[in-house]
């Protein structure tokens, strides 16, 4: 038996090694390169935009060779799924659902609260407190209801913190309180009993005082019983920020004992969005650094607590940052591989 498991790992190391790239680095032939994200020891995903996944078939193809987690880049924000109070539009959320479940992919919720993607109607509710508690409480258990056992883990509120620290004003902050937090987290919880709990935000990785806001609320929601499963970092970095930093933020979420999601990543090439930036070889090397340091950074905490890796898009024609210019993701505008996905593969294969 013993001889049977070895001789299928190494099958399986030479089928998910092969295609590698050669001594100098050039990445191998499309046509026989084999290799697939899947290999990673925790899930790996792309944050999706719907219209592409029903309507571009490289896009589709793309995600199902090479990952196992789905992220809904806008179709679950309540902007997109709710146009008046009760009214849904389920129909983008509900394919990227579909889609994952015939795919055999895990899907995480993005996001519930967040500040941005605010539908108008909302805007203009006015009420007391109580009135905008129900008002939240009503949208939060009518959306996880809905996926109740479908959707593994859900963002349940989006960047409630500003770089110095403090709370962001967000809307739910302003008519609720502090609070809106810990309830936002405690409606989910009673529509869902299965689903993990997130608290997702972007600057851990530069923001000390974020750092701190961010593992102080995590810790005292935990002190007091409040269902919190896990803490997302979006890791939208560019490739001169410092592995250093963006290991103390992940080692400082862990340190919190919940799972940790790196949950938006992408390495932007041009973070000072000058026109005249090009993507040379030395920058692509750059971002192969940095691709390959995130992998390692989650690698290196308890496997208990890697949750998983999800890349914020697929491929450079199709992510918020290209207007900059930027090249901010592991395949290129026509969905080969770069090296940034070489060193993705490097990490998992270490
Ligand atoms: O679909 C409409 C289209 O019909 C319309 O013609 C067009 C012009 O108004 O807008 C399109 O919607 C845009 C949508 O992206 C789809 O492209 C929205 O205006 C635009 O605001 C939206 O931007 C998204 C942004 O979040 C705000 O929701 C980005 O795609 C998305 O990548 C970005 O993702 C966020 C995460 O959710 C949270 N963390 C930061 C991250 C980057 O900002």
């Amino acid at each position: 038996m013993k001889k049977y498991l070895v001789s299928i790992f190494l099958l399986l190391f030479i089928f998910s090694s092969c295609g590698s790239s050669n001594d100098n680095g050039d990445s191998p032939d499309p046509s026989t390169d084999v290799r697939t994200l899947k290999i990673a020891p925790f899930k790996v995903g792309f944050a999706v935009d719907v219209n592409l996944l029903r309507s571009n078939t490289v896009y589709r193809q793309t995600v199902i060779n090479e990952v196992n987690s789905l992220t809904a880049e806008n179709a679950m924000k309540m902007g997109n799924l709710s146009s008046a109070r009760n009214v849904y539009n389920w129909n983008d959320a509900d394919y990227v659902v579909d889609f994952a479940t015939k795919n055999d992919m895990r899907v995480h919720g993005h996001t519930l609260l967040w500040y941005r993607d605010v539908p108008q109607w909302v805007e203009n509710f006015s009420g007391d407190r109580n009135a905008w508690i129900a008002l939240m409480k009503e949208y939060i258990q009518t959306v996880v209801g809905r996926y109740k056992g479908k959707i593994a883990a859900w963002d349940v509120v989006n960047e409630a913190f500003e770089d110095d620290g403090q709370y962001r004003k967000t809307i739910w902050y302003r008519n609720i309180g502090a609070e809106y937090i810990d309830l936002a987290f405690q409606f989910a919880r009673e529509a869902d009993s299965s689903t993990l709990l997130f608290y997702n935000d972007y600057g851990m990785e530069y923001s000390a005082a974020k750092r701190t806001a961010i593992t102080n609320l995590v810790n005292d929601m935990k002190s007091r019983n409040i269902p919190i499963d896990g803490i997302g970092l979006q890791m939208h970095i560019d490739m001169f920020r410092s592995k250093a930093y963006f290991t103390l933020a992940i080692n400082m979420a862990a340190s919190c004992n919940v799972k940790v999601h790196i949950s938006e990543l992408d390495v932007a090439t041009n973070p000072d969005k000058d026109p005249k930036a090009k993507f040379t070889a030395e920058v692509a090397l750059k971002q192969k650094t940095s691709y390959k340091a995130m992998a390692e950074a989650l690698l290196a905490i308890p496997a208990d607590q890697q949750y998983g890796l999800t890349i914020w898009g697929i491929n450079d024609a199709y992510s918020w940052l290209t207007d900059n210019p930027d090249w901010g993701l592991p395949f290129d505008k026509d969905f080969k591989k770069k090296p940034a996905y070489d060193g993705l593969i490097e990490a998992f294969n270490k």
